[in-house]
């Protein structure tokens, strides 16, 4: 298959989003700047130039807004503030702009599909009567008749579970103390859905939007881009069976710790969190959703052309996802088919195919992504014993991934990744090979997902562990404390992270850091992220053998039981394998679990 270039992203004037690689951010766990073990604007700013030497494009910074941090901020509080926890706008104003100086570019998260249950809308909805224009800009309704049972008489108003686990509706206590209308929150109990039929709701947000573009913002990374706009009625979902499987015993406790003050949860049992992926249901995917992107479009359109938007949308099949990056609509969205496809030949030659052929349909560029902030790590979901699994956190008690294979894997993903058309978003820490954190003790978790499941799923905490900066120091350098004493990071780190600290790495050559580095700058000299691909003699999936060309660089990815030959006429550039750089252009074969990017001798 041969997929023609993009057209947005062909020649002199393709927007910058095109084949930018970015660097995804998470503020809690990147640089701690004033010694507080919380990670913060002036930390990132701090570490600026490690990006810039590191040669991304662009950085896209996951929430860091006023938030109760119920959700690790997922929960904002006030759309316009940064919470003291990660600074001040002082900060973000300063860190931006010195961002744009090293010609870097900055994306912050919008999450429209929720507020926190501090924000002052959904204070003024408690307070406000049933039926009231406050009730109206989140999803307040009445309870169904109870059909047995004692109690009050009423059930939930629908069967949707959260995401998270549990129900997906809460029930509020009126003002004379009378248990009364229950809201809907697809995730925590804390994180109330907007409606987005309300006016004030979209007004609001494009007025966010505008905030941020003022302040010089690039681009939106859009939570939830699948969520905000549900099934008129709010039918029953059938597929909740699917969801209801494994349900764990409750935490001796029996409490949610997530619960809003003020709000009981339904009380059934607690269920496991729901697959990234979803069949239909009325609260994904819908029609309506696409209205937003395309105002939304024009907002950014008043901001001269390059500003761009990109969709968290964990739909399927690839067609469904290329509906986010029409033309008047968001400009790229994650490609999770291509995360989830693990360390298989065939799995990730068929992401990769239908990826490129339904983003080239609306004339997009395709992203490619193998970590983020909600997924356990790739160096560890590739050294498990089946590859291509997609565990919700990993535990002390299940199975552990062998490490160095994962590493190797992991490695040889990224080349791949990296040599595709589009644009390449990289985890922060992947770059330093971190694996997850599997051994992290019940009492230092903080995602809601492991409370709200009563701990049947593990969590995201293990993939937001603070970056190692400096082996040998407190916190391994995550604290940037000018002299001062450091605080305990806000998760522990696992001893494997020393050895990885980014000071171990730099310089050192076969150092996953050095490989990042030398990938981005071959990518970029041979401008890949703007090329084509076609799949070449080599290629062989059911053998394991993934083999493609890129202008005249030619990609192979052993993900086989055998190595495989060096094709005659090509030497190797770059490999991810352990050999040192004078050995590859003498190598004349790629090793089991390695990528080679081969030139014509
Ligand atoms: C997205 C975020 C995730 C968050 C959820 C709710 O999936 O990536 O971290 O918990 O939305 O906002």
């Amino acid at each position: 298959m041969s997929n023609p270039p993009v057209p947005a992203a062909s020649g002199a004037s393709s927007p910058w989003w095109a084949d930018a690689v970015v660097y995804q951010i998470y503020p809690r766990s990147f640089a701690d700047g004033n010694g507080d073990g919380m990670g913060d604007l002036r930390g990132v700013m701090d570490r600026l130039p490690y990006l810039e030497q590191l040669g991304v494009d662009a950085i896209w910074l996951s929430p860091f807004y006023q938030s109760p941090q119920a959700d690790g901020g997922y929960d904002v509080a006030d759309y316009r503030q940064v919470d003291l926890l990660f600074g001040s706008l002082a900060d973000f104003d300063a860190m931006l702009q010195d961002a744009h100086r090293r010609g870097m570019k900055v994306i912050v998260d919008l999450v429209p599909n929720h507020t926190s249950d501090e924000h002052a809308w959904f204070q003024a909805a408690l307070g406000a009567l049933p039926g009231s224009p406050e009730r109206d800009r989140y999803i307040f309704r009445e309870g169904r008749d109870e059909v047995s049972g004692s109690g009050d008489g009423k059930r939930a108003p629908n069967n949707w579970k959260s995401v998270f686990g549990g129900p997906a509706w809460s029930r509020v206590t009126e003002a004379d103390g009378s248990p009364g209308q229950w809201y809907l929150h697809l995730f925590d109990t804390r994180q109330p859905d907007l409606n987005w039929e309300n006016p004030d709701v979209q007004e609001e947000m494009r007025a966010v939007l505008r905030f941020w573009l003022d302040r010089g913002a690039d681009g939106f990374r859009v939570d939830v881009a699948h969520g905000l706009v549900k099934e008129a009625g709010l039918p029953d979902w059938e597929g909740v069976a699917a969801m209801v499987e494994g349900t764990a015993g409750p935490r001796p406790d029996g409490h949610l710790p997530g619960d809003a003050p003020g709000a009981h949860t339904d009380a059934e049992e607690p269920h496991r969190a729901v697959s990234p992926m979803y069949p239909p249901s009325p609260f994904f995917d819908q029609d309506g959703v696409h209205d937003i992107y395309r105002d939304w479009h024009r907002v950014l359109d008043e901001y001269g052309g390059d500003r761009m938007m990109v969709a968290e949308a964990w739909v399927e099949p690839a067609e469904r996802l290329a509906r986010y990056v029409r033309p008047d609509e968001m400009q790229q969205a994650f490609n999770f088919d291509f995360l989830l496809a693990g360390w298989d030949a065939e799995r990730m030659s068929e992401a990769i195919e239908a990826s490129l052929a339904a983003a080239a349909s609306v004339g997009a560029p395709s992203t490619w992504v193998l970590s983020n902030h909600d997924t356990v790590r790739h160096a560890s979901r590739f050294g498990l014993k089946d590859p291509t699994t997609f565990p919700k956190g990993i535990a002390a008690d299940d199975e552990q991934p062998d490490a160095a294979l994962g590493l190797a894997r992991a490695r040889a993903a990224t080349l791949v990744a990296l040599a595709l058309p589009g644009s390449a978003y990289i985890y922060q820490g992947e770059e330093l090979g971190l694996p997850e954190h599997t051994t992290l003790p019940a009492e230092a978790r903080q995602d809601p997902t492991f409370f709200r499941t009563r701990g049947a799923e593990t969590g995201r905490d293990g993939c937001r562990v603070p970056l190692p900066w400096a082996e040998g120091q407190p916190g391994f350098g995550f604290s940037i404390t000018h002299g001062g004493p450091a605080a305990e990071p806000w998760l522990p780190q696992p001893e494997s992270f020393g050895p990885l600290a980014a000071d171990q790495q730099d310089g050192e050559e076969g150092s996953t850091l050095e490989l990042y580095r030398a990938a981005i700058r071959f990518r970029s000299a041979r401008r890949l992220g703007l090329g084509s691909l076609e799949w070449t003699d080599e290629h062989a999936p059911d053998s394991g053998l993934l083999a493609f060309r890129n202008g005249d660089v030619l990609v192979v990815a052993n993900m086989g039981f055998a190595s495989a030959p060096v094709p005659e006429g090509y030497s190797v550039a770059l490999s991810s394998g352990p050999e040192p750089a004078e050995d590859w252009a003498g190598m004349r074969e790629v090793p089991v679990d390695c990528t080679v990017y081969l030139q014509p001798e």
